[in-house]
């Protein structure tokens, strides 16, 4: 099981030392959530801070864009250093090129679906794609309640290709989390959960702790 904070929510003005509370929590690895205000409606940062967070910890860096025209982006992330990108099956015409593309890279690929989305429209890439990402939002902000049809798209995707990551985005709290892994998902995208908290090592820990039971 993985806990990967997304750092949306935090503190860009103390990320560093936020990154090192979420390390000493427990976290598995870091979630970036990258947003062009078009794909989504909000912007959110790129990769010169995706760099830059690269510096600030070891955990593996889990780079989920939303973005339109992935294919223009993922060069830059690739050499920022993270070691998962995930594009949205939404954004491409090609999204058997473009997780190939990721691969030559030397990244991870993952492929992502917003909630409507459905997961047959992946099932030719499901043996391709080193990870699929279940929203269970509409992506574009943090702090939104889990859609709870979307457990069930994880459960048929568990259900397409038992050995797979299978992560799950948007509204995981410690109610919601046992939820999703008996959904069959084993990644866990926590955003507000951790980082609109006092506590961020503390509420790690206990998302780390959940995860395991
Ligand atoms: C939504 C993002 C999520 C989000 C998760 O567009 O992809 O990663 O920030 O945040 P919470 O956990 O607050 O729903
Ligand atoms: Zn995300």
């Amino acid at each position: 099981m993985i806990i990967a904070p997304s750092v949306l929510n935090a503190n860009f003005l103390n990320l560093e030392a936020e990154i090192k509370a979420i390390e000493r929590g427990g976290a598995n690895w870091v979630h970036l959530d990258i947003m062009d205000g078009s794909f989504v409606p909000k912007i959110s940062f790129g990769p010169d801070i995706a760099k830059q967070i690269r510096r600030c910890t070891k955990l593996p860096i889990d780079c989920h864009l939303m973005v339109e025209h992935p294919e223009r982006h993922i060069v830059a992330f690739a050499e920022a250093g993270v070691q998962y990108i995930t594009v949205h099956a939404e954004t491409t015409m090609h999204l058997d090129r473009l997780l190939n593309d990721i691969k030559e890279l030397g990244c991870k690929a993952g492929v992502a679906i917003n909630p409507a989305t459905s997961p047959e429209k992946i099932g030719e890439v499901l043996d391709l794609a080193d990870l699929i990402l279940v929203m269970s939002v509409n992506p574009g902000f943090g702090g939104q309640l889990l859609i709870p049809y979307c457990l069930d798209k994880v459960r048929r995707i568990r259900a397409m290709k038992l050995n797979t990551l299978i992560e799950i985005d948007g509204g995981i709290s410690l109610q919601t989390l046992p939820l999703a892994k008996k959904a069959g998902a084993n990644i866990f995208v926590v955003g507000s959960s951790i980082f609109s908290t006092e506590h961020i090592e503390e509420e790690t820990r206990e998302f780390v702790k959940i995860s395991k039971l």
